[in-house]
């Protein structure tokens, strides 16, 4: 099944590192970060891993749960586990599902048969709380994720969610926004109080609220 933006997240019910999961019921009302690597025991999933328990602080700031996914078993989840706490100096608190069997990998279209013929890519959704993706990034094996852009991702995501403008490239958290093109440069001037830059009439700037 391919996903793709905008479309409801599918629930599912898995083992994990932690014990039995209903996706939904994990959720509740926050955000989810879901996402995929290729096995465990591998260095580069190793420091992912790490990464993503070394910023547990700011995804809970931020409401969000964190949801990691390989085709390995739970015990090797949990052996795996301790070598991630060691070598990269965090505590693993989220759950790793146990996909054995691959029914949610092929749900989330986590294995591209071409890339690597029988384990997943490093794929990552984000989920709004009403359960809708918001965003979905796929890399190769050999490129470990920057955790800061999913993290900069959710800051827009939460931002600007029907408020009438956008982030600009390598925009960052305090910087200015990006106002929508459906909004009149007049109107702008009401809606943003703290000033609306005109660059052009399509390209107008205003501090983030
Ligand atoms: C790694 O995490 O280092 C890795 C995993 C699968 C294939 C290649 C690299």
């Amino acid at each position: 099944m391919s996903i793709k933006l905008g479309d409801t997240a599918p629930n599912f019910q898995a083992k994990t590192s932690i014990g039995d999961i209903d996706f939904y019921e994990f959720l509740g009302d926050s955000w989810g970060v879901l996402f995929s690597h290729p096995a465990d025991y591998t260095p580069v999933c190793t420091t992912e891993l790490g990464a993503t328990a070394a910023f547990q602080g700011e995804f809970e700031k931020r409401n969000v749960k964190v949801l990691a996914l390989s085709v390995d078993g739970v015990e090797s989840h949990k052996g795996w586990i301790k070598d991630i706490n060691e070598t990269q100096n965090v505590d693993v608190q989220y759950p790793i599902i146990a996909d054995e069997n691959r029914e949610v990998s092929n749900l989330y279209d986590f294995i591209h048969p071409n890339a690597i013929a029988t384990a997943t890519v490093r794929s990552l959704l984000v989920i709004g709380p009403d359960k809708k993706v918001k965003l979905i990034i796929t890399y190769p094996a050999s490129t470990g994720r920057n955790f800061h852009e999913i993290i900069r991702v959710i800051d827009s995501l939460q931002l600007t969610e029907n408020q009438g403008f956008s982030t600009p490239a390598n925009w960052k958290q305090g910087e200015d926004v990006v106002i929508s093109p459906k909004i009149s440069t007049e109107e702008a001037k009401q809606k943003f109080p703290k000033g609306v830059r005109e660059l052009k009439p399509y390209l107008r700037f205003t501090p983030a609220p």
